[in-house]
């Protein structure tokens, strides 16, 4: 039966695959019409240890490994729900913005599944995955405010509806996560930079070094780390044998300044959205997703200050807050649920912006920021 057949009330069974960084990802998820989400299949084959030597993710080996395990995993995601493809209602893949060569692998591996099955297509944006990864654990009514931190990006947004985001804020340089892995590269601590600042930064003191407060006094809810990455790279570098306990010392501080700046942002967001959706009664949801999102000191600050604004913050369980599938397959079954499919001709994008107005200003590219992920 088609979906369109079996009417917007019926569940709809949605496979997701997901290529655009460094995690391939296969999942099975079905979206009940009354919002209740089951998980059937989630499956995350990172590849840390292939990128770990270089610091960094580098795209050519990103691309080919996520080619050789693409079609595998969607393979054992549909064993493990125990699910034949004809018995799916839809194929979703990331078609981007991500790294241009990874994201061929799940788009094309996902048009040949439709093609082959007489499935409708989902190009997912990726932001849009993580825009709508909360309803993973439990049914969230529109509208919220989100907070991407990742290691590609670092925005603010309202989610509105399906489709529907408007960007408060965004990085004007570097993501929060990488600002965490070049840092953490600089002093010799390995990648993923993030999980072991964190760790460091909690013998250390951070009062020790002075950092600089990215925009400072500057209105407006977008973020910069560049300054912050080159302070500590030039605090680290004036350093005479290191020791560890210097190394603790900057990562505290690294961290505190990260931090700060997050929560200064994330708390005009909060009084922006606000003023935009008076009607949302408080608690209203903050909702913090991205593998930065993991970090327990960024989390307790954003609880604080949406604490002290009549917010609450909701924060997925970390396997949903980094990259994966599930997040995917879900955006690719409420999209389905409206009647949102592509062509198989639907584009692999390296830049997609998730709002209108950025889409508007810049229709060819997305926007002109620079980086992968942009
Ligand atoms: O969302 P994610 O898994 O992948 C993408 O970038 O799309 O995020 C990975 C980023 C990396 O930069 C990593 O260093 C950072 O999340 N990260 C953390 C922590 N765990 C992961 N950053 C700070 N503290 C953490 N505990
Ligand atoms: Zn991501």
């Amino acid at each position: 039966m088609t979906p369109a057949a079996k009417g917007a009330q019926a569940a709809l069974t949605v496979l997701g695959l997901e290529s655009s960084c460094d995690e391939s990802a296969a999942a099975v998820v079905r979206r009940h019409a009354d919002g209740r989400v089951e998980v059937l299949a989630d499956l995350v084959l990172g590849q840390a240890a292939a990128h770990a030597p270089y610091g960094g993710v580098v795209p050519e080996i990103a691309a080919r490994a996520h080619a050789e395990v693409m079609d595998g995993l969607a393979k054992q995601a549909l064993a493990q729900a125990g699910l034949e493809l004809n018995q799916i209602d839809g194929v979703a893949a990331t078609a981007g913005p991500g790294l241009i060569g990874g994201v061929m692998a799940a788009l094309m591996t996902a048009k040949g599944l439709a093609l082959g099955a007489g499935l409708p297509l989902l190009a997912v944006n990726h932001l849009e995955g993580h825009a709508l990864s909360p309803r993973l654990s439990a049914p969230l009514e529109f509208p919220w405010l989100l907070l991407l931190v990742s290691g590609g990006h670092t925005q603010l947004l309202i989610a509105e509806g399906v489709g529907r985001y408007r960007r408060l804020g965004a990085t004007l340089d570097d993501a929060a996560g990488e600002a965490f892995d070049k840092t953490a590269k600089v002093m010799g601590l390995p990648y993923p930079g993030g999980p072991a600042v964190e760790a460091m930064a909690a013998k250390g003191d951070p009062a020790r070094f002075a950092l600089p407060e990215p925009l400072k006094g500057k209105p407006g809810c977008d973020f910069s780390f560049a300054g912050l990455k080159t302070a500590a790279k030039e605090t680290w570098e004036r350093l005479e044998n290191p020791s560890e306990q210097d190394r603790a010392d900057l990562c505290a501080a690294m961290q505190a300044a990260i931090v700060k700046h997050l929560a200064a942002r994330a708390a005009r967001a909060m009084d922006l959205f606000a003023e935009a959706h008076p009607d949302v009664p408080a608690p209203r949801p903050l909702v913090a997703a991205g593998g930065v999102a993991a970090n327990a000191a960024i989390r307790e600050a954003l609880e604080t200050a949406a604490a002290a604004r009549g917010f609450a913050l909701i924060a997925p369980p970390q396997k949903w807050c980094a990259d994966n599938a599930a997040m995917i397959a879900l955006a690719g079954a409420e999209r389905l649920a409206l009647g949102l499919t592509d062509g198989l001709d639907a584009p692999a994008r390296a830049r997609w912006p998730l709002d209108a107005v950025s889409a508007r200003l810049a229709p060819k590219s997305g926007e002109g920021r620079k980086g992968p992920k942009a």
